[in-house]
């Protein structure tokens, strides 16, 4: 059992793997927090209360509460509202009738339950054991939710609120986060990724000033600037060491998560729907829930924080047709021939890698209507006659007849002005009546907020998939959204458009993914523009970003990696000098680091050597030694290329049986130092084969030896010359005994 009540003391301990989350209602009848960490005892931990501070809103809240006086400020919160003298960033904030905006929600009942209810309309974790605490609003009706769900086998807390209208009258949400969460310390720094199109992933560690530090989406997609991720850091904590506890908010759309250093001694953190062009109508009867929360905790540095997120997303999270199972290891059309894809083009590509054990042909945008660039036929998604004149099933026959199976491109959610779809319906597209939309990629976007448009779409792809053999569905989202408004809603319902979106995007995901079962699908956004946990419930893996140069993506990969398993993140080898950076890295380089993914190539084969062909087949091979480490491993990131000359990492598998170091030095120095690499997560008494297929090097090492002595990267080639730029260097390890 992961959750215990002691109804003497009131006390809830919520226990997982390693951690535990413990909360109590205290005399104001207030869920009061005190501890979220390292799993301790069922013990009462009311000595951690403040009763003598001048303050203390447990004495006062009762009576009259008033600013600079006794309130609701210091409380260590579960839950925290504005309006009763917390002053402090709340989760909640309802508008009533009367114009109040005054609640105060106290614990009336809770519930154990073994079966996790489903989120409505909103992706969530499987599994474990869920907590459900009912407040009830001291001055009305209203109720509150919140939930809380554990893993015997997890390190992660998922919580979420739901807001329940039990009274006769109409509210208005103006806030509604997913949490509130206050942790001990004042001086902890905060860890965040900052993403940009071709350079996402980027991890920033700042320390906590008083005040607020915010990261948000206001673009209805929710990683083109920062991801829905922070984690909280000690000032001492390392990759390896110290405690570090995670935030991600399994959502796609405008967000906020905040970190606020009070005067107390505390950090609160808090977050979830952005309430920046936001408020919900919620009707006498209506409950609204706000998207999950997944909290992890570990005092093995980030690293240990990132494991225990993919341990739980791989289990929990991610779809569970395809989360344990081989991925398509594809040849993707886009670097090879971008618009221009026509079977004359298609087929010697396939016909090249023949054979190699690229077991995936992804046919990329460019297929349908009159999409031959993209300034037009988004939204046409039947096969365009001119490109493919006997339909897709020759291409589709030829792919199969190669031993490879189909993959195929689409862009649900977008349209081009310049479209049958767009001259039929232009009120699908969103835009304020009488003004201009904004075009960007010179594309609209969908209304997915409409039933009638979504109905058009999942029929559209889905004739698509129904007449062709296809088994695999890139589905991209090429840009941000704008002017953010539905022809559909009324005028007081139009701040509802964000989250509105998300649930039209989840609904069409639930209709087009169960609707084909067997279909594999990938996410991707112009790159990583949407890669987040509620787009990895639905697709098993995500495009991490447009730019595929090898240097880029080992930091690309290695931010991404800080909350997402390699699984997720998917990776393509590329032709050289690169598109996105006119960078020339090793060959061998290109697939060292896009195999630290669910990889794939994504060049034109006619154009490159046959020497590289073969390459690439020794490559598949290595890979699909390593495919299990990718898909449930222990990654240890060692070196990055943020801050060093050198990148590196370690995946083992869990039983410490065998396990892969790749290791790359980005600029080659004449004379250079002698550089020792330290893997880890090995076992230390066990005896390892360490190999070095190029060097033909074979050691025998303790696990102790490997991770303490380390392991040395050659400063010249295996023929003795000077390595050149962006050299790899790859280990094999294998348990002897
Ligand atoms: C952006 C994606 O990230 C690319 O991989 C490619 O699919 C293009 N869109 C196609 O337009």
């Amino acid at each position: 059992m992961a959750i215990y009540f002691n109804p003497e003391t009131k006390f809830f301990y919520l226990e997982g793997k390693n951690i535990s989350y413990v909360f109590g209602i205290n005399r104001t009848g207030f869920p009061e927090h005190y501890y979220f960490g390292t799993r301790i005892g069922r013990d009462d931990l009311t000595y951690t209360y403040e009763a003598n501070i001048g303050d203390s809103g447990e004495a006062a809240i009762p009576g009259k509460v008033h600013a600079g006086g006794l309130s609701y400020n210091v409380y260590r919160s579960e839950v925290s509202f504005y309006g009763n003298g917390e002053f402090r960033e709340c989760s909640l904030q309802l508008l009533q009738k009367n114009g109040s905006r005054l609640n105060e929600f106290l614990y009336e009942t809770h519930e154990i339950l073994a079966e996790k209810p489903a989120l409505a309309g909103m992706p969530s974790m499987r599994g474990g054991e869920t907590l459900k605490l009912t407040l009830k609003d001291k001055f009305s009706e209203m109720r509150v939710h919140l939930f809380y769900t554990v893993y015997d086998d997890a390190s992660v807390i998922a919580r979420h609120m739901e807001i329940e209208s039990c009274t006769d009258e109409d509210v208005k949400i103006l806030r509604a986060y997913s949490f509130t969460l206050d942790v001990v310390g004042s001086d902890h720094d905060l860890l965040t990724i900052e993403n940009a199109w071709a350079r996402e992933g980027k991890p920033e560690r700042t320390p906590l000033p008083h005040g607020i530090v915010c990261v948000d989406e206001k673009s209805a997609s929710s990683t083109r600037r920062h991801s829905p991720a922070m984690a909280l850091i000690s000032k001492n904590t390392t990759e390896d060491f110290g405690p570090a506890l995670g935030v991600n908010l399994i959502y796609s759309a405008s967000y906020a998560l905040k970190a606020e250093v009070g005067t107390k001694g505390y950090t609160r953190l808090t977050g979830g729907i952005n309430d920046f062009d936001f408020t919900w109508e919620l009707s006498a009867g209506e409950t609204f829930a706000t998207p999950e929360v997944v909290l992890a905790y570990s005092n093995e540095g980030i690293g240990g924080m990132s494991r225990e997120y993919h341990d739980a997303y791989r289990k929990y999270l991610i779809n569970e047709r395809f989360a344990n199972i081989p991925h398509p290891l594809v040849i993707n059309s886009w670097e090879a021939v971008y618009f221009g894809c026509t079977p004359e083009r298609l087929l010697p590509i396939i016909d090249a890698v023949r054979g190699t054990g690229i077991d995936t042909f992804v046919l990329d945008d460019g297929w349908f209507g009159a999409r031959r660039n993209d300034k037009a036929g988004l939204g046409d998604w039947t096969v365009s006659p001119e490109v493919f004149p006997d339909g897709l099933t020759p291409v589709i026959d030829y792919v199969h007849d190669a031993g490879m199976k189909f993959g195929i491109w689409f862009e649900p959610e977008m349209v081009n002005p310049d479209s049958d779809l767009y001259r039929a319906h232009p009120d699908w597209a969103i835009s304020v009546p009488g003004t201009e939309p904004c075009v960007s990629r010179r594309q609209l976007v969908l209304d997915i907020t409409r039933e009638d448009v979504r109905d058009y779409i999942v029929e559209a792809v889905s004739k698509i998939l129904r007449e062709n053999e296809i088994d695999y569905v890139k589905w991209d989202f090429n840009r941000a959204i704008t002017e953010n408004f539905s022809r559909a809603l009324p005028a007081g319902k139009q701040q509802e458009f964000h989250h509105r979106y998300a649930l039209g995007l989840y609904d069409l995901c639930e209709r087009l993914v169960n609707g084909f079962p067997h279909i594999f699908f990938e996410g991707c956004a112009g790159g990583g523009g949407r890669f987040d946990p509620a787009i990895l419930y639905y697709f098993p893996q995500i495009w991490a970003s447009d730019d595929t140069d090898a240097y880029m993506r080992t930091q690309i990969q290695y931010g991404t990696s800080l909350f997402y398993p390699l699984s997720a993140i998917s990776c393509h080898t590329s032709i050289c000098p690169n598109h996105q950076t006119e960078r020339t890295t090793p060959f061998s380089t290109r697939a060292n680091i896009a195999h630290l993914g669910a990889t794939g190539y994504e060049l034109d084969t006619t154009k490159i050597t046959p020497e590289e062909l073969d390459e690439i087949k020794l490559q598949v091979a290595e890979y699909r030694e390593m495919e299990d480490l990718v898909l449930h491993g222990d990654l240890y990131r060692m070196e990055n290329t943020f801050d060093s000359n050198y990148f590196a990492v370690t995946v083992v598998s869990k039983d410490k049986a065998k396990a892969k170091v790749t290791a790359m030095r980005a600029l080659c120095r004449p004379n250079d130092e002698h550089k020792r690499i330290f893997p880890r997560g090995l076992d230390v008494n066990a005896v390892y084969e360490v190999v070095n297929k190029e060097y033909e090097l074979c050691l025998r090492l303790s696990g102790a030896s490997i991770m303490n002595v380390g392991l040395v990267l050659p400063l010249k080639t295996a023929g003795g010359k000077m390595p050149g730029d962006f050299k790899t260097f790859v280990f094999d390890i294998k348990k002897v005994y």
